[in-house]
């Protein structure tokens, strides 16, 4: 049988990928295809739980804790929502997943590459994504539209957002073929198109 896609959107906060999420499983359900929309942190069930502890818990949060759990929220999430999902054929669009660890643990945080890219091997079974989309905004603009009400993630200030922007378009050089970034700072229309164009390529080949 014909497997999915597992398509993962990226960015940093502010960015605007949950609206281009939305508006791409809306194209392609409108094409016939069968979507599921999930995200990491806290798709469902115990996901739910590390995704409240992990943007509202006031205590300290060692930086090191801070990746496990995201790790942990990966392996559940993998197992038991996206890859049953790609192995009956859908398309799973997925809000945030490894990237996501190494731009904020790895380049925001300082915790160590190559030990969180093999942390993120682990939790994933080495399962990658076949496209990831960085939707690339600079920093000034991604606090902006965050506005005033910051989760714990969020509050990490401006220099943090910096180091985060700068490890995505480091993690599309490396690996080119699967992660593409897009200009976030254009139109919510104009960036649609550019994720249709994105998405149709990988459908030509898939
Ligand atoms: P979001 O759901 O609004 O994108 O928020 C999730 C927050 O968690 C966001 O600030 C990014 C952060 N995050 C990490 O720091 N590492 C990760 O691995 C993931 C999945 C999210």
């Amino acid at each position: 049988m014909k497997k999915g896609l597992f398509i993962t959107f990226e960015g940093a906060d502010g960015c605007g990928k949950t609206t281009q999420l939305k508006l791409a499983a809306e194209y392609l359900q409108e094409k016939g295809q069968s979507v599921l929309i999930t995200r990491e942190p806290g798709a469902k069930g115990l996901g739910e739980k590390l995704r409240d502890i992990l943007l509202n818990y006031d205590g300290i949060v060692s930086d090191r804790c801070e990746s496990f759990l995201f790790l942990a929220d990966r392996a559940q999430h993998i197992d038991t929502i996206v890859l049953p999902a790609v192995d009956a054929g859908k398309i799973v669009l997925c809000d945030r997943h490894i990237d996501s660890t190494a731009a904020y643990q790895g380049y925001g945080r300082g915790q160590d590459l190559d030990q969180i890219n093999s942390l993120n091997m682990i939790a994933t079974n080495n399962r990658k994504p076949d496209l990831t989309i960085v939707f690339d905004i600079d920093a000034d603009t991604s606090m902006q539209r965050v506005g005033e009400q910051k989760d714990r993630m969020e509050s990490a200030g401006i220099e943090f957002f910096n180091r985060v922007r700068d490890g995505y378009l480091k993690i599309a050089q490396k690996e080119p073929d699967r992660v593409k970034v897009l200009d976030a700072s254009k139109s919510i229309d104009e960036i649609h198109q550019d994720v249709i164009k994105l998405i149709n390529s990988l459908l030509r080949v898939f």
